[in-house]
């Protein structure tokens, strides 16, 4: 648990902006961080982290399948560890209970799109319509990628419409409001993690930027243009893999295999029987090429590079990791700095670049829950 001291809180305490929350409950732990706004800044206040994998009878760093109740008393529990002092919040949606996807329509007005949406929503959801909310966003075409028509007859102003199609399961919204009744919180808004990265870790510029996610049970890619989400990814592997692995080679428990794991890393060490680095690789090897094969379809697709690759997630926190992804994608590799976009004390600078990539999505949360109370 970590979380910045109480003398460090009175020191804006005579602020009169009104604190709020982003709230991400990830399936090895929940991550929360406290913001309040002064002087056109979002100031951090407090912030922490709590592994789930005790409440469900684990290891620290192992996915978890909790119920809503549990969720909600280590919602409290990290709230109270972390000092936090609101309950005003906005809460996370993992990217597994949701579908983003870009699609093109035929032109046509405002009310006759709000009725198409539904019917080819069905074509891309694999569970009844009345399972999920949908919401949509159609990007306006100077926003559009005009390669995208190099090879076509059609003029991109005519005949379609590109949209972003955001579609929830009703399961992960009822999750979000039953925490926010059992915890006593006052939730806003609940948002794809996705939303939340994207908001506290890209950089400005128009050269597409990847982000990876690199958690517990699996690993997220987003390819973001111009501030819009132009590709998501889910890969069903993550940080975890690489610890049952090490577990499962050396004979050793999931507890030690972790320690190993965040000790060690992709570390080299001479004359030792069995290659840690060796086992490790096994799982980012599948994971890289996965990545590669998607940030490789993009540039062709649309015959730009992909200009940065941002690290995200707890997984990331791997050493070497960096330094392997940089060579494997040809690409510069830098690990996400989310506490960048907000103030703190200066002593706290080297604790926040490391713990930094954990905490994208609930800085990113935070950061819109500001907004909306402006
Ligand atoms: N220092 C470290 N070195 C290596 N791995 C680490 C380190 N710290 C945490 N991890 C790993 O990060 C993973 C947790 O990452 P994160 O908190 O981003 O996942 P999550 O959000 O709960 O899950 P997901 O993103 O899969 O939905 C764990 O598997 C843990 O072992
Ligand atoms: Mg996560």
């Amino acid at each position: 648990m970590i979380n910045i001291p109480d003398f460090i809180k009175s020191i804006f305490s005579s602020d009169q902006g009104k604190s709020v929350l982003g709230i991400d409950i990830g399936p090895s732990s929940i991550k929360i961080v406290q913001l309040k706004k002064r002087k056109g800044r979002a100031i951090l206040e407090t912030y922490g982290e709590l592994s789930l994998g005790p409440y469900a009878g684990l290891e620290i760093g192992r996915s978890t399948n909790l119920t809503t109740e549990q969720l909600a008393q280590a919602v409290v529990d990290v709230l109270r560890e972390s000092n936090a002092t609101t309950n005003r919040s906005g809460i996370s949606i993992p990217m597994g209970s949701s579908l983003v996807s870009f699609i093109k329509l035929p032109k046509v007005d405002e009310s006759q799109l709000a009725q198409m949406i539904p019917l080819e929503a069905r074509k891309y959801i694999p569970v009844p319509i009345s399972e999920v909310s949908i919401d949509y966003l159609v990007i306006p075409r100077n926003d559009s990628i005009a390669s995208e028509y190099q090879n076509s007859e059609e003029k991109p102003e005519e005949k379609t419409i590109d949209v972003l199609l955001v579609v929830i399961h009703n399961d992960a919204m009822a999750r979000n409001k039953e925490i926010t009744r059992i915890a006593k919180l006052e939730t806003t808004f609940s948002e794809i993690e996705i939303f939340g990265s994207m908001r506290s870790v890209l950089d400005q510029g128009t050269a597409p930027q990847m982000i990876i996610d690199f958690g517990s049970g699996s690993t997220k890619i987003y390819i973001v243009e111009r501030g819009i989400l132009r590709v998501s990814h889910m890969i069903s592997r993550g940080s975890q893999d690489i610890t049952l692995a090490i577990s499962k080679s050396l004979g050793i428990s999931v507890d030690e295999a972790e320690k190993m794991k965040r000790e060690r890393g992709l570390l080299k060490k001479e004359g030792e029987q069995m290659d840690i680095n060796e086992i490790t690789s096994l799982t980012l090897d599948y994971i890289f090429s996965e990545v590669g094969r998607v940030l490789l379809n993009y540039q062709k697709k649309n015959e730009r590079n992909i200009s940065k690759v941002f690290l995200t997630g707890g997984g990331v926190l791997l050493k070497g990791l960096r330094e392997k992804a940089e060579t494997s994608f040809n690409v510069p590799v830098v690990m996400a700095d989310p506490f960048s976009k907000v103030e703190f004390p200066a002593f706290l600078d080297a604790v926040l670049k490391q713990a930094g990539p954990s905490f994208s999505v609930a800085i990113g949360l935070a950061l819109r829950r500001l907004q909306d109370s402006e």
